[in-house]
């Protein structure tokens, strides 16, 4: 099977580190490296995050490279609220394995891996696109080698936190608005769409009778993830975190919604998902009340020129399908 040449830039936490379950089980993917930015908690904390994590599902061999620990221009915002004061709250790894981590930054590796590639290379980024900003200004000449940036984030019109911004965006839309601006295809898979694709309590459950080491790590993050958890120990950040009821909308019912998961799975499997645009995009940094909000002119306002149309809006998906293939991942690293 042919695979596809990508790099994931995540801000681990607990839906990231339930998208790389699906990703390194993906068979149709060839994951160059794993790079790491400040998001859900900080670089430090996203970085030992991941490296355990893919050491936890065989992939070591994955080199990871830690980059920005804050956004281009303000101060970070995490959500340790969501994902727990280390990032994954529900889990705890035996150790803390750094074997994979590269010297050079995030942005110098992802520069090194576009340049030697034979083909061009997918970039996904799970968490705000600081890294991929810094990437892009630094070296210009790294664009064509990028085939598209699928991101996990924006909105139409709904938001979280907040009630029209998404995190990935408001932690840093400075670098939002460069990245979406360089003329690289941009497909998001916006709150809009990852807000379908969720389990049910019921389909939660499930989880809980799988075995081996990516469905350990899922029955403990899985059934931790959300502002209702956060235990009274947990040391939060005072003040910097972003604290809102946004446990409502992403939980109601009993559902989670898998954000970073379901957009690993445009990935592997697109056929899952359905794609509008290609859109003009800008974004609201200065906004009192709306900083973040991604202004998708799908109505064509703006009477935009084709060529700075590069938004792809990822607008629906097939649940079922989805949580098919989050199961069948999570068996994937069952032994035996
Ligand atoms: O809004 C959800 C997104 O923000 C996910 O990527 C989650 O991990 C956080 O980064
Ligand atoms: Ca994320």
């Amino acid at each position: 099977m042919k695979k596809k040449p990508v790099m994931i830039d995540v801000d681990t936490g607990i839906d990231d580190a339930m998208a790389l379950v699906i990703a390194c089980a993906a068979e149709n993917l060839d994951i160059k490296g794993v790079t790491t930015v400040a998001g859900n908690v900080e670089v430090k904390d996203t970085t030992r995050n991941t490296l355990n994590v893919l050491d936890l599902l065989g992939r070591g061999d994955i080199p990871v490279a830690a980059g920005a620990a804050a956004p281009l221009a303000r101060p970070l915002a995490k959500a340790s609220y969501v994902h727990g004061a280390t990032g994954l709250r529900g889990y705890n790894f035996k150790e803390n394995v750094r074997y994979a981590l590269r010297e050079e930054p995030a942005w110098d590796f992802m520069r090194q891996v576009l340049e030697s590639s034979g083909e061009k290379v997918t970039l996904c980024a799970l968490g705000p696109v600081t890294n991929l900003a810094v990437l892009i200004e630094k070296y210009p000449e790294v664009k064509p080698k990028i085939e598209r940036i699928v991101f996990m984030g924006a909105s139409y019109h709904t938001g979280n936190p907040g009630p029209v911004q998404t995190f990935n965006v408001m932690v840093d839309p400075e670098a939002f608005r460069q990245v979406v601006h360089s003329g690289v295809p941009f497909y998001a898979v916006p709150l809009d769409t990852t807000r379908k694709a969720y389990l049910t309590a019921q389909e939660k459950e499930a989880v809980k009778e799988m075995a081996g080491p990516a469905a350990e790590l899922v029955q403990g993050v899985l059934f931790s993830y959300g502002a209702a958890f956060v235990t009274g120990d947990e040391q939060l950040d005072d003040g910097q975190e972003v604290s809102t009821t946004t446990g409502n909308k992403e939980r109601e019912g009993g559902k989670t919604c898998l954000h970073d998961p379901s957009t690993v799975a445009f990935l592997t499997a697109p056929e899952l998902f359905t794609v509008a645009g290609p859109y003009y995009c800008d974004v609201e940094c200065k906004g009192e009340l709306t900083s973040g909000f991604t202004l998708i002119d799908k109505e064509d306002w703006y009477c935009k020129d084709e060529d700075e149309k590069h938004f792809y809006f990822v607008d629906s998906v097939n649940r079922e399908g989805l949580k098919d293939l989050f199961y069948r991942s999570i068996r994937h690293y069952q032994k035996g």
